[in-house]
């Protein structure tokens, strides 16, 4: 059985403004790289050959760090929509560019998950199911896609952001496709998976699983969520192979220059060329390379961009700055 991916990474990342002005969501720094690199190496390590990247929003900024994915072991392709398609069209036009496979598994490009995606596939093949979601439990559904399932995990129904959630399943965002249903998208329009697809297809009786993982999940669509999801990382909550090698619940860039009576904890990252001063306290953060702390100064919860100067003696609390 082969298996291919898309990864759907032409979102704005509103909700993330300013972070995403010059930076499309998935090239965002998360402990240490870029969110995507997360999502490219899980899939490579589930046996996934290759990844076509469903870009639209700065899109010219993917292919000059990822490449042809050789260094990541995966072969990476990019498919690229002039205007944005939706999930379900940017799903249907990427997967044009995939070589032959049986199945395809789709990710949102902004989903940090500690699900077995083995495990997924190998639920998919037992179910003989034509579409697999994996679904996790949340306390209110109504920002989600929300999901009825019957007794046996077949999805009954599929409801995207409602004011009364009918269950507290959501679409966690990666779905396996069988490579032909994909066909079902019509080709060259703007199409929602979750608003058409996916209940149109559930009405014409075709089989949707949904495979519930209640380990580590988190939506980084928010500088919030963005910088808990790095910091999570760093301190191993959450394991992924493109974390950097580190030691302590810090990740220090070696071109980086922090003074030694300087303290650096709780997952906080220093990129490259960033310069802190004295009697410093970073705490959770992520600092951008580049950029210039002055002395005394308590960084908390907190996302600096890179090459931006804080003065000396500042208190940032969950706060972005620079952007
Ligand atoms: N290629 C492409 N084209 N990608 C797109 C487009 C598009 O037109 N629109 C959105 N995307 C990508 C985004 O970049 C993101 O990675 C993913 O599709 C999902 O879009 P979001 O905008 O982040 O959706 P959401 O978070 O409100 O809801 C989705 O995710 C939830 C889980 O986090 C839905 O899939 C929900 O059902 C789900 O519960
Ligand atoms: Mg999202």
């Amino acid at each position: 059985m082969k298996t291919g991916a898309i990864l759907l990474v032409g979102g704005m990342g509103t909700r993330l403004l300013p972070l995403t002005l010059k930076t499309p969501k998935p090239m965002l720094q998360v402990a240490g790289v870029p969110f995507t690199e997360h999502q490219i190496r899980k899939a490579a390590d589930a046996g996934v050959s290759e990844i076509v990247l469903a870009t639209s929003y700065k899109a010219e900024l993917f292919e000059p760090y990822f490449g042809n994915g050789e260094k990541f072991g995966i072969k990476i392709k990019y498919a690229v929509e002039k205007t944005a398609l939706g999930t379900g069209g940017g799903i249907r036009n990427a997967a044009a560019a995939l070589d032959k496979c049986d199945q395809v598994v789709v990710f949102n490009g902004d989903v940090l998950s500690g699900h077995d995606l083995s495990a997924q596939l190998d639920f998919h093949r037992k179910n003989k199911a034509e579409i697999t979601l994996y679904l996790t439990k949340v306390l209110d559904a109504r920002a989600f896609g929300c999901v009825e399932l019957a007794a046996n995990d077949q999805v009954k129904t599929f409801l995207e952001k409602m004011e009364n959630p009918v269950s507290n399943l959501i679409n966690a965002g990666c779905y396996i496709f069988n490579r032909q249903v994909i066909e079902k998208i019509p080709a060259n329009q703007v199409v929602s998976v979750e608003r058409q697809t996916f209940p149109e297809l559930l009405a014409a009786g075709i089989s949707v699983f949904g495979y519930l993982d209640n380990s580590y999940w988190l939506d980084i669509g928010t500088p919030a969520a963005l910088v808990k999801a790095s910091a999570d990382l760093i301190t191993g909550q959450i394991k992924s192979s493109a974390t950097p090698k580190h030691s302590g619940d810090y990740l220090i860039s070696p071109t980086a220059s922090v003074a030694s009576n300087s303290s650096i904890n709780n997952g906080s990252v220093i990129e490259s060329e960033v310069y802190i001063e004295s009697n410093c306290q970073i705490s959770g953060s992520i600092i951008g390379s580049g950029a210039k702390i002055g002395s005394n100064c308590r960084i908390t919860d907190s996302i600096i961009a890179p090459n931006t100067q804080i003065e000396a003696g500042m208190v940032v609390i969950g706060n972005y700055l620079g952007f």
